[in-house]
């Protein structure tokens, strides 16, 4: 498995990929909807590619097992997606992903890498905070990653906190 820029041509298989992932969701009882929920759209996806940041897991034969895709903010990187292939996953692809975004974001010298997630999923949340990110509390949140989680919310995604890694620059 190797990790390496998005390119044009793997923008197809991204909704396929991401909808796999989610089945990961089928067997929580409150979030199995997820399961067939909408996912990112191949606009989406271009953006993400013409910005430079986004990026796929493909095995030896060339296939697509995940992808990772983030937003530049003022002062930080935001992983707005990753998504590990049903069958890939739990075998160190999504850390391998999310490990090339924090390099990413380091390089480009960002403050901060953020994101929102479940906080209670243990794939989420708990991944995440294993890698050493922290939750960030309601009360510190800033407007922007306030504005994200009511987004969220007002559709249908509760539970959700906000986590950061302090790049330290
Ligand atoms: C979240 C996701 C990208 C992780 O990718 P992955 O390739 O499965 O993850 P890895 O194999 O690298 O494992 C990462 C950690 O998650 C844990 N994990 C993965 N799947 C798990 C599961 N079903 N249940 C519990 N823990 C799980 C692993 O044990 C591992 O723990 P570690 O931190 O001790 O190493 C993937 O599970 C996925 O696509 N899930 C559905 C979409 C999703 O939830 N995306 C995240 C949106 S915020």
């Amino acid at each position: 498995m190797r990790i390496r820029p998005t390119l044009e041509h793997d923008i197809q298989c991204l909704p396929e990929v991401e909808r796999s992932a989610a089945r990961a969701f089928a067997d929580w009882p409150t979030l199995a909807w997820l399961a067939q929920a909408e996912v990112l759209g191949v606009d989406a996806h271009q953006a993400f590619v013409t910005a430079g940041t986004s990026w796929v897991a493909e095995d030896p034969q060339g296939r697509v097992l995940g992808f990772a895709c983030a937003r530049r903010e003022r002062h930080a990187l935001h992983l707005c997606e990753v998504s590990v292939r049903r069958e890939a996953q739990g075998q160190g692809v999504g850390r391998a992903l999310l490990r090339q975004v924090v390099d990413a974001a380091r390089r480009e010298g960002a403050h901060e890498l953020t994101l929102t997630t479940f906080a209670d999923v243990p794939w989420n949340a708990p991944f995440y905070a294993r890698f050493g990110f922290e939750r960030v509390d309601e009360e510190r949140l800033d407007t922007r990653l306030r504005d994200i989680l009511a987004v969220e919310r007002a559709h249908g995604l509760v539970g959700r906190c906000a986590m950061r890694l302090a790049l330290g620059h």
